[in-house]
């Protein structure tokens, strides 16, 4: 991506004559700019959750659940997004590996997760690519949280991931890729319907509090007896 230095006096919006999208690298955080407007990356909700994980509130995170993950585990989060998922995840992981497909959201994403000193590893990157290169078993669980078409998010921030995001579904092939690599889990969370999860042959998860989302796993193809 070109870097262009900040010249006073002009205003970095005149920057989208020449590009879809400008990551505004600011002293208050990292913008992404583009026609309809400018968002700064946050960690949003994902601080909520780190919160109540540290203090110890007794409400479980739901993603951590799913994969029942723990400490020493090597993750991989084929959909990075924001990074709010990846930023639970790497609070008790050892390694957290995240694939962003969406150039803008990578930019986004990684500077801004740098900026808060986080071990995750971003990628640019199609999940289907990047898994088809991987060894076998080489991560504990492998997690997918695709765009859905009725996606009740009204954050802050998520219009900027609406526009910009990689929105295929997922489907039998990938999941088989994900799989393959996955030692204990994929996990996917999916809207209220599940509908995308039976079709995929995942088990549903019996969590309660999550009215927005479902979670489904599949055992790692490659599974230990
Ligand atoms: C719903 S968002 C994920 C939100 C994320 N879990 C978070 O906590 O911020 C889905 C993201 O996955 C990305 N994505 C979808 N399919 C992908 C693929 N095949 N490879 C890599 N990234 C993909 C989209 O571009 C989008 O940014």
């Amino acid at each position: 991506m070109p870097f262009v230095e900040c010249v006073k006096g002009t205003a970095v919006e005149s920057l989208l004559e020449q590009a879809r999208c400008v990551l505004v690298l600011r002293g208050d955080g990292v913008v992404l700019l583009d026609e309809t407007g400018a968002s700064k990356w946050s960690g949003g909700m994902a601080d909520l959750r780190l919160h109540r994980l540290k203090v110890g509130i007794p409400q479980p995170d739901h993603v951590l659940l799913a994969g029942e993950v723990r400490a020493g585990d090597e993750v991989l989060d084929c959909t990075l997004g924001r990074g709010h998922d990846a930023l639970v995840l790497e609070h008790v992981a050892a390694r957290v590996v995240g694939l962003e497909k969406s150039l803008p959201l990578y930019a986004w994403t990684s500077e801004g997760l740098k900026r808060r000193g986080s071990r995750i590893e971003c990628v640019n990157a199609d999940a289907r690519e990047h898994l088809r290169a991987l060894p076998p078993r080489s991560f504990d669980c492998v997690f997918f949280d695709p765009m859905f078409s009725k996606r009740a998010q009204a954050e802050e921030g998520f219009s900027a991931v609406r526009r910009h995001a990689e929105a295929a579904p997922v489907d039998d092939a990938l999941l088989a890729l994900a799989r393959r690599v996955a030692r204990r889990w994929v996990v996917m969370k999916a809207a209220p319907q599940a509908t995308d999860l039976r079709r995929l042959g995942l088990d549903v998860l019996p969590f309660k509090r999550h009215s927005e989302l479902r979670f489904g796993r599949i055992a790692g193809a490659t599974r230990a007896p």
